[in-house]
């Protein structure tokens, strides 16, 4: 038989045709006298009917049939009598009335029924892959996924832009993340590094003349997982040579608007509002904030500073900061739910939780007696505060003070159902802090990455003030999470000489990392810079999923391992002797 249709196709405009199906059996119900499947393709499910006296030879056969054999039927495609159509189905009007039936593959009974929203372990989903991968949800996650590569990479091949594939067996690029590392037979102890990024070729693009890159890259960081992060990931990566920041970002909201109308029929505004990172490390305590919600944090040191509150007044001191978060009509919490915060606040790493509640007869809070009223109402006051709203104080050093208001600003939200989720807010986070200081290495190191250019206007603080240094560096959030991050770069070798002085890469080992870069630089390297996407987390979220295991074909576990291939796995002795390996694993 040779298939004529797919399964989700059909409608009453096809009744009286004849058809050939081929997919999996769906589900079997046998009446006695008639048997019913829904057969199933990747585009659908069309109601199949096996009639004794029609068919006999036939009917018999769809007897032996179980969930999961393939098939090919052959049939006449009627209307479904009167009371039994299915308004759900896109064929629900129409059945096939089976002549010719072939069992092309049987099949065994599969770990998991093949549906939405049965429960089943994620381990055993990934073992069996194939066949979670036969679930409606993600086989529109995969379509989707598909579609939005195809809007992008439509969209950059008409503004000019090359897709050009860059080495995975690389040297060592420096994203932050431990790298994998691949041996080299042919050089003994010697090893490549899989790229975490193809920022140095992509940059060495720009001195090549190309003007516009993009490709679709595959990534590689050997760092702990979370469900927003896996060991191999794919990133929509981009450079120009040309173009400011300002160009750059906006070109960038063309393209996500073009993605979000393809997929969503949503309109985006643009440009997309934009935060500076101190902006945004003050209002929401992070550099990815969530904007489909308010509860900004605000800091109420100025206003509270010479109160006998103690633990106020010796943060304070200290230098350190208060905030406030005001939750609307949460005055109503009880003691236990206001103990169970302050359990929260203290696991984000606060010491303590101070709360006031706002009523009309004043206001109630273990603290009044120290603040005092006249205070108390200065602050709500300051904080817009009504009657019936909550009040949460946390005192400590600005960086504690802003994870913790950061940290439980989610959580409130989230606990509280202040998320609305049909919502798609993004935000690009810019000004970001050239450099950051790592207390354990007693040493600056680069935020982003140490090819980012300083901005212009700071670039005489580089040695007076690295601190103070701005980058131009910018990250793309949508609805709380980082979906894409970028810079300019640095395309003067002497200002790279200074960045890398600064962060203790000396001469020798910048000469060693990255000279093939440092070389570049002098042969006339344009200005440039650009940007990279997580496609993985844009399409998770566009999809609605959890994790971004759950858009991703074949992903790896926590624990790194693809339970469908059994990898990582173990070598033999001779493989390991060529590489000139010898392990030593501690048990
Ligand atoms: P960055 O390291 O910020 O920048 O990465 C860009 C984007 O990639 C996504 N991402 C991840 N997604 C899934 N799993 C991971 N482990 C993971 N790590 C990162 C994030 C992030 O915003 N070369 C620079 C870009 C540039 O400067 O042009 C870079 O790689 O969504
Ligand atoms: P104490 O005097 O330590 O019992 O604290 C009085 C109130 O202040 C309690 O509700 C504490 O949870 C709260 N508190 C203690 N430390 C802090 C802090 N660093 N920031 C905000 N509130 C705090």
């Amino acid at each position: 038989m040779k298939r004529t249709h797919d399964c989700g196709k059909l409608r009453k405009s096809d009744i009286g045709q004849t058809a050939v199906l081929m997919g999996w059996i769906q589900s079997r119900r046998d009446h006695g006298g008639l048997i019913f499947i829904d057969l199933r393709d990747r585009e659908g499910i069309t109601q199949v009917v096996f009639n004794p006296t029609l068919s006999p030879n036939t009917h018999k056969q769809a007897k032996e049939l179980r969930s999961e054999d393939v098939i090919a039927v052959r049939g006449r495609m009627e209307a479904r009598p009167e009371g039994t159509v299915n308004a759900q189905l896109g064929t629900g009007e129409i059945e096939l009335i089976a002549g010719e039936l072939e069992i092309l593959n049987a099949a065994k009974t599969p770990p998991f029924p093949i549906e939405d929203n049965v429960l089943v372990s994620e381990n055993l989903r990934l073992k069996y892959r194939y066949l979670d991968l036969r679930r409606p949800r993600m086989q529109a996650n995969l379509k989707r996924r598909h579609q939005i590569l195809r809007v992008v990479r439509n969209f950059l091949d008409e503004r000019g832009f090359i897709e050009v594939e860059t080495p995975h067996l690389t040297k060592s690029t420096p994203e932050g993340a431990r790298d994998y590392l691949v041996p080299s037979r042919v050089n003994p102890g010697q090893f490549y590094a899989l790229p975490q990024s193809p920022q140095l070729f992509k940059q060495i693009l720009m001195v090549a003349g190309i003007e516009r890159y993009y490709q679709i890259a595959r990534c590689f960081r050997d760092e702990d997982l979370r469900a927003d992060r896996q060991p191999e990931f794919t990133q929509i990566d981009l450079e120009l040579s040309f173009m400011d920041q300002e160009e750059i970002r906006s070109l960038m909201e063309g393209m996500m608007t073009e993605v979000f109308w393809t997929i969503k029929k949503i309109r985006l505004q643009t440009p997309f509002p934009r935060l500076t990172y101190s902006e945004s490390m003050d209002r929401y305590g992070t550099d990815k904030p969530d904007l489909r919600f308010g509860l900004e944090v605000h800091d109420v040191s100025s206003i509270v500073t010479g109160s006998s509150f103690q633990v106020f007044q010796e943060t304070l001191n200290r230098k350190g900061a208060v905030k406030a978060m005001v939750l609307e009509g949460l005055a109503t919490l009880s003691r236990k739910e206001l103990d169970e915060l302050t359990e929260n606040a203290k696991s984000l790493g606060a010491k303590g939780l101070a709360w006031v509640k706002v009523s009309p007869e004043g206001f109630e809070s273990p603290i009044v007696k120290f603040l005092g009223e006249p205070l108390l109402r200065t602050l709500s006051n300051a904080l817009s505060a009504k009657s019936g709203d909550l009040l949460l104080f946390v005192a400590d050093q600005l960086k504690t003070v802003r994870e913790v208001m950061g940290g439980l600003r989610i959580q409130l939200a989230e606990r509280f159902q202040r998320i609305p989720t049909d919502q798609f807010r993004f935000v690009w986070i810019t000004d970001f802090p050239l450099l950051e200081f790592d207390d354990t290495e007693q040493q600056y190191v680069a935020m982003h990455h140490p090819f980012t250019s300083p901005l212009d206007e700071d670039l005489p603080l580089l040695e007076t003030n690295p601190r103070r240094v701005r980058a131009k560096a910018y990250d793309l959030v949508l609805n709380g999470s980082e979906v894409g991050g970028g810079s300019i770069r640095i395309h003067l070798r002497d200002v790279q000489s200074r960045l890398f002085k600064l962060i203790g890469i000396d001469p020798a080992s910048a000469q060693e990392k990255f000279g093939f870069l440092l070389e570049a630089l002098e042969y006339g390297a344009p200005p440039h810079g650009g940007m990279a996407f997580g496609l993985d987390r844009l399409v998770m979220i566009l999809s609605g999923a959890e994790s971004i295991r759950d858009v991703i074909a074949f992903p790896k576990t926590q624990k790194a391992i693809c339970l469908l291939s059994d990898a990582p796995s173990h070598v033999t002795e001779q493989q390991l002797k060529e590489l000139h390996i010898k392990l030593d694993v501690v048990e």
